[in-house]
């Protein structure tokens, strides 16, 4: 029997976590020995959160749900997600659909990462209870004062709340 640690990477921006990303990632480490949250720069995207909040709100949500041991969450700038997943030692990214639009946009990365290092992609189907959840939708609403409870956790929602309402 290999002694071998199955490690999958969660990438994403998390900016910030919602419950629909939570969700992937406890499924994550249900199918493996551990997961590393990789907080990645996405080129196409501006920041609301710093780095360090983000991972700040996502560890004091896997703390909550009992995944601070197998789960753990790391910043990486300026990185290559492939680069990432061969320093901490992952031969998997795992990532969810939430429906076709994201597969579209999924299987192109999917494709060069594994024709970068041999990296394979999980994907694992978005629970539809999150189908509508996104970080960008999610802040659209706060934004112009609608409620976003329930579909991200609650400090993340006041964390939102804090940092966009009356700033159009
Ligand atoms: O949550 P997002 O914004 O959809 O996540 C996208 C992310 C951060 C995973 C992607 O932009 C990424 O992998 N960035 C790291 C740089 C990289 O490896 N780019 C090439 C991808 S093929």
């Amino acid at each position: 029997m290999s002694e071998r640690v199955r490690r999958a990477v969660c990438p994403g921006s998390y900016d910030p976590v919602t419950h629909g990303h939570l969700d992937v990632v406890e499924r994550a480490a249900a199918l493996h020995d551990e997961v590393v949250v990789a907080v990645l720069h996405n080129p196409a995207k501006t920041g609301t959160f710093t780095v360090e909040e983000r991972i700040a709100l996502l560890e004091g949500e896997l703390a909550a749900r009992g995944l601070a041991g197998p789960v753990r969450v790391e910043a990486f700038a300026d990185r290559l997600l492939v680069d990432v997943c061969r320093d901490v030692g992952a031969a998997v990214v795992v990532k969810g659909l939430r429906g076709g639009t994201d597969f579209a946009y999924e299987l192109p990365m999917a494709l060069m990462n594994r024709h970068l290092s041999g990296v394979e992609t999980v994907f694992l189907p978005g629970d539809p209870a999150f189908g509508h959840v996104s970080s960008s939708l999610v802040k659209e609403v706060v934004r112009y004062g609608g409620d976003v409870s329930g579909l991200v956790p609650d400090a993340v929602r006041d964390a939102l709340v804090a940092r966009l309402r009356g700033h159009h």
